[in-house]
């Protein structure tokens, strides 16, 4: 752009400015001339473009410019006197300004004069004495006509009465003005006509000429007398501008050879301009010219001052002072700022021409000279243009989130001595750009919350900051869809748009989801948005909301849950274990096993954590052989939950020791054999489900873990673990992914078996219902053999109490039985 201008610019001065001649004093809006088409700009994009004049200075503006024709009018009326007062040319010097990009044209009006001043005579009268002895041929000058106009338009001839005794002499003077001498023709005789009165007219040389006509009135005297004659034909003197007043500028003088009062002279100026009047004054008498105002060399840089002596007689000669202003530096500098483009878009390129400023200096020479600055650290610069003008351009980068505004201070110096300088102050605004995304405070976000939280509480919250302006920093949250556990995020969480508050949108379950992660967005609202996003995480965490679930024995407290306790059992001896889990977690999730009710109180204790229940003291004779015991199993939560149930421990060796049992019969016509069988049946299964899960668990563990969780004495089925339960660690608890089948016997008269697949969904104590088959089964001889097959690990490892399966036996075939006995 400042290329462009510059050519535009060179283009001109090295061609000269466009000009338009025209006379003065034209009507208001009347055509100068078309400078759109002379400078070859685009009508069209005129008034877009705001092209207007401008003028040097503080100058009047002159002309207007039509925006719809590119055609220069007459804006007010142009007085060529006024302005340039007799100066051989009037030139108006004007400035054509567009903007976008930049153009500054300078353009000349030549105003032309017209023929609209008609010569003057300073006086009406012009008086002279004239000796009656005065030779034929005398000479007396007369004072000059004054035109207003220049060139033709001033006066070009004077004329005279026609009379007998005078004629006039027309002179022309070096610098073309006119002046006549009225020239004795024939001698005077004061006895014959003692006054002449003749008309003097003077013409211009305009179309129609003007005139102006003065009378002169001559009185002839009888004296001897003579016209006073100046010292010098013209005065010539040097004076510096704002002398103060009263300085002396000259002193003319004239003698005058006459004696007494014929001999004494008096001074005056001649035809003087007003503006000249006011500013020096002549001493009459003495001939000292003094000042009596300010004078300015950029007013006038020459003033010319006529001067006249007069003798007592009326005999007058004439002279001139020339005054020679000097120039002082007495003008600053002048800023002018032609244009700003105010604010500067925060991406504008370095180089960016952001405004044109013009200096001027009305003095001369050196005084006149300007040079112009700008204040350091800032990314601004001038860049000198065509004469006296500067283009303010840009030096960096520009940010408007560091420095929205400047304040620029320009500083024109000229080189006067001593020198003198002025400043202009410019604000400089720079308009955002949407050029920062937000930035969240913090790199990921970490949220706790509680379980079976309600649903739409808040969990946490983000904040993003965009330090741009207004919507370009205008922060906009939302979350990026995703799946959590196969669901839309959205039915997780929600998030408050304006302030980043997030939501639960569900209450959730420990149980089922620990943790999980999402991604919040957050976006401006320039065009076109920015945006970032941040990690959020949120960590469920545990409530104590499930009590212990007790998986052996059975809570439903099914009395064929019934232990066998040998009558040699000694104190410690391992009987039975409950065993239940938890699905909490942490101290939620961990088991304290208590007695709360017992038979015989003294009997039997309960390991706190293991839940195993041993003898406390060897069993007497006195000891009553059934034992019912009520144990507690009790979380660590707070507020604790708890379970109960209850064991049923029978001491016995022998199953038909116990007469109590044959009232859990369901049949009553049952044989005594039958009571036994079942009694038995119940016990193998028993114990024979708590083999396999023995065998299952140190599997399991071996492969697992090193170490046992509890020694194998009692083992739950798999059945019993509620579907896809977890393992909880610390809890003490088994992880079970095995099923088997577990094989029961029904009991009847016939002592037929069979195989039942007794396990589902927890039930074993409901399929405990005999059932009678015709199916052909195996003794328990095969069975005994395809469990060793089967789990000959297990059963040497785990096979502690061998006691049940002689029991059994000892039913089943009691005179095989007897017979091994014996
Ligand atoms: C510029 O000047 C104005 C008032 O004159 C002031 O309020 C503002 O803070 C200034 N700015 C800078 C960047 O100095
Ligand atoms: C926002 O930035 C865009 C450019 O990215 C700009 O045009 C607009 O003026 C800016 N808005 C404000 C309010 O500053
Ligand atoms: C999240 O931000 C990273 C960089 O911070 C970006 O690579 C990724 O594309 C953004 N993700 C989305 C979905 O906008």
């Amino acid at each position: 752009m400042f290329g462009l201008l510059f050519f535009v610019l060179m283009a001109h001065t090295a061609y000269g400015d466009v000009s338009y001649s025209f006379p003065e004093e034209m009507k208001r809006g009347s055509v100068i001339g078309n400078i759109a088409k002379d400078l070859g700009l685009d009508v069209n994009r005129l008034s877009s473009r705001k092209a207007r004049i401008d003028t040097e200075g503080n100058r009047k503006r002159f002309c207007d410019i039509n925006l719809n024709t590119g055609e220069l009018t007459v804006a007010e009326r142009i007085d060529r006197e006024e302005i340039c007062g007799k100066k051989a040319s009037c030139v108006i010097k004007q400035e054509l300004v567009l903007e976008n990009p930049l153009e500054l044209h300078r353009f000349i009006l030549n105003v032309e004069d017209i023929n609209d001043n008609s010569p003057q005579f300073k006086e009406s009268v012009i008086k002279f004495e004239i000796r009656e002895s005065a030779d034929k041929g005398s000479r007396y000058l007369l004072e000059e006509a004054y035109d207003a106009d220049i060139g033709m338009n001033e006066v070009q001839s004077y004329t005279l009465q026609n009379n007998e005794n005078c004629i006039l002499n027309v002179v022309t003077r070096a610098n073309g003005r006119k002046y006549g001498e009225l020239v004795l023709n024939k001698e005077l005789d004061r006895e014959q006509q003692k006054e002449v009165t003749l008309i003097l007219t003077a013409v211009d040389g305009g179309t129609p000429p003007r005139s102006g006509t003065v009378a002169i009135h001559v009185t002839v005297l009888d004296a001897n007398d003579n016209a006073p004659v100046f010292s010098q034909a013209v005065y010539k003197v040097s004076l510096p501008e704002n002398s103060p007043v009263d300085t002396v500028v000259v002193t003319v003088s004239a003698t005058d050879a006459d004696e007494e009062q014929n001999g004494e002279v008096t001074y005056a100026f001649g035809h003087l301009p007003q503006k000249f009047l006011q500013l020096f004054f002549i001493d009459a008498v003495s001939g000292v010219i003094k000042l009596t105002g300010q004078i300015d060399y950029e007013e006038e840089s020459t003033i010319e001052l006529p001067i006249q002596a007069k003798d007592g007689q009326g005999l007058a000669s004439y002279s001139t002072v020339l005054i020679d202003i000097v120039d002082i530096n007495d003008n600053a500098p002048i800023i002018i700022l032609k244009s700003l483009n105010s604010p500067v878009p925060e991406n504008a390129f370095p180089g960016t021409e952001v405004g044109i400023i013009n200096v001027q200096d009305r003095d001369s020479e050196n005084n006149g000279q300007v040079r112009c600055s700008i204040q350091q650290n800032v990314p601004f610069k001038l860049v000198p243009s065509i004469k006296n003008y500067y283009s303010l351009v840009t030096t960096g980068e520009l940010d408007r989130e560091l420095l929205s505004d400047y304040n620029l201070t320009i500083t024109a110096t000229d080189e006067g001595s001593p020198p003198l300088s002025s400043t202009k102050n410019l604000h400089l605004t720079v308009a955002d750009v949407n050029d920062n995304p937000p930035v969240f405070q913090e790199h990921n976000y970490r949220a706790h919350v509680q379980e079976n939280n309600k649903p739409g509480s808040s969990i946490c919250s983000v904040s993003a900051t965009d330090p741009d302006w207004r919507q370009n920093g205008t922060v906009v949250y939302s979350l990026l869809s995703s799946d959590v556990n196969g669901s839309p995020v959205s039915s997780f969480l929600s998030i408050n748009g304006d302030t980043g508050v997030i939501h639960a949108v569900r209450s959730f379950d420990y149980e089922q989801l620990k943790s999980f992660k999402v991604l919040v967005l957050a976006r401006d609202n320039g065009s076109p948005p920015l945006s970032s996003n941040v990690s959020v995480s949120v960590f469920i965490s545990d409530e104590n909301d499930n009590s212990p679930q007790i998986l052996y024995p059975s809570p439903e407290g099914n009395s064929f849950m019934t232990e066998m306790v040998p009558k040699a059992a000694q104190a410690g001896s391992l009987v039975s274990k409950v065993i239940a889990v938890d699905a909490d977690s942490g101290q939620n999730a961990w088991l304290s096993y208590h007695i709360i009710k017992a038979t015989d109180p003294g009997l039997f204790t309960i390991g706190v954590h293991s839940g195993e229940i041993r003898t406390q003291r060897d069993i007497s004779e006195s000891d009553s052989m059934k034992q019912n015991l009520i144990v507690s199993v009790r979380d660590n939560g707070q507020p604790s939950l708890s379970a109960t149930c209850a064991l049923y421990l029978l001491i016995s060796d022998n199953l038909a020791e116990v007469p109590e049992l044959k009232d859990m019969s369901h049949d009553e016509s049952s044989s005594k054999l039958t009571f036994y069988l079942i009694i038995a049946l119940v016990s193998v299964s028993t114990f024979f489900l708590t083999f396999i899960i023995i065998i299952l668990a140190v599997r399991f563990c071996r492969r697992r873990k090193p170490r046992l969780l509890f020694d194998g004495a009692v083992a739950i089925p798999s059945a019993y673990l509620p579907p896809n339960y977890a393992e909880v660690e610390g809890a003490g608890t088994l992880r079970s992914t095995y099923n088997y089948d577990a094989y029961l016997t029904t009991g009847s008269r016939t002592s037929d078996f069979k195989f039942v697949r007794s396990y589902n969904e927890g039930t074993l104590t409901a399929d405990l219902t005999l059932k009678k088959t015709q199916s052909a089964v195996d003794d328990l001889e095969g069975l005994d053999a395809e469990m060793s097959d089967s789990y000959q690990v297990g059963l040497s490892l785990s096979l502690k109490n061998i006691w049940w399966i002689e029991i059994v036996k000892k039913c089943i075939f009691p005179h095989s039985t007897a017979s091994t006995r014996h």
